[in-house]
């Protein structure tokens, strides 16, 4: 059977990372893409020439030509700008607008069938716009968050519990940034959720909501330490989580940016945080979770912060509209 074609579009910081997980984990060939041919080719020569290394063998190419993701199966984009220190989310929105319209003519001509998984800020609003743009099927568009806002949520907690990753499970919801709702009730010490680990005297309520304000400032925390650039690499461990489950059809349910038609607090349309079956068919399935009143506040607040960096996208593109 042929190798599996992976495009990854924008070959910066977390591309660059990409790139490598997936040439180790030789989860199929490698297509870097980026604006700066250079940037591209050397990080591909550089990662083809470790293989030997590690033993793997993965193809990897740099390019800066659309025409060389033909086929692919998967494509992965971070093409933009990542945010600077104090810089809101929104803020990058006009930026990265343009790019995103760049990259979904280059996957709607090339890689029409592709599963596109996107990464570049402000996450939902430009997850909404690349499928707009490309016109590709919904259920074959996502974006990344989810599974790196519970990855936090699940490191912050197994730090306070003293206790391995591997057996902290957490479940978050809503749009990605200081919005996004951690779900609580949902989020387990093998299978034991966090009131009852509370009640236990594990930990205490205020110290979840710290954890939980921690998490939703998760992606600044980091910002503001590097000092130039933002995370990389749990984005990319996050993506290649979704990408895998997609290639080997594993029907992993992941929280992700996909695009809702009613099954959370009836929102429609929009692409917002949700747990979500990623299989063959891209995304098969969004669990619809029954929110509590508190919780639905908080989900429909983060929907709105996701409309309205929307109605900005729309303000700036009319073809949006
Ligand atoms: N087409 C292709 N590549 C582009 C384009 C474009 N129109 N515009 C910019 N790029 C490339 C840049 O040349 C750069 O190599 O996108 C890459 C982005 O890489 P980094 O700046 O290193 O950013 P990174 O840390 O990888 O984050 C990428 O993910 O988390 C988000 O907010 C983050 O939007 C940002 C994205």
């Amino acid at each position: 059977m042929a190798r599996a074609k992976i495009a990854l579009i924008g070959a910066g910081m977390i591309g660059g990372t990409l790139a490598h997980i997936a040439a180790r984990e030789e989860l199929g060939d490698v297509v870097l893409f980026d604006i700066f041919e250079g940037t591209a080719k050397g990080k591909a020569l550089d990662l083809s020439e470790a293989a030997p290394v590690f033993g793997k063998d993965s193809n990897l190419k740099g390019t800066n030509d659309y025409a060389d993701i033909a086929g692919a199966d998967v494509c992965i984009i971070t093409a933009g700008f990542p945010r600077k220190p104090g810089m809101d989310r929104s803020e990058l929105i006009g930026k990265n607008l343009g790019v995103i319209k760049q990259v979904a003519e280059g996957i709607k001509e090339h890689a029409p069938k592709a599963f596109v998984i996107c990464i570049t800020n402000p996450l939902d609003a430009m997850v909404w716009a690349l499928q707009k743009f490309s016109g590709l099927q919904p259920r074959k568009v996502v974006g990344m968050a989810g599974v790196l806002d519970s990855a936090r949520f699940r490191y912050f907690l197994a730090d306070e519990f003293g206790c391995s990753v591997e057996d902290v499970h957490a479940s978050v919801l809503g749009g990605h940034g200081d919005t996004m709702v951690p779900l609580v009730r949902y989020s387990t010490v093998n299978g034991v959720p966090l009131p009852d680990l509370i009640k236990m005297k594990w930990t205490t309520q205020e110290r979840v909501d710290a954890i939980v304000e921690r998490t939703r400032k998760g992606g600044g925390e980091i910002v503001g330490l590097l000092g130039n650039g933002s995370a990389f690499y749990a984005p990319a461990e996050s993506a290649i989580e979704m990408a895998k489950s997609y290639l080997r059809d594993k029907k992993r349910i992941l929280p992700c940016a996909v695009r809702l038609s009613g099954q959370i607090a009836g929102v429609r349309g929009l692409y917002v945080g949700a747990p979500a079956m990623i299989g063959a068919r891209g995304v098969e399935k969004v669990m619809n979770i029954r929110l509590k009143q508190d919780e639905r506040e908080m989900f429909m607040n983060s929907v709105e912060a996701v409309e309205k960096i929307i109605a900005d996208c729309k303000e700036m593109e009319p073809e949006l509209k």
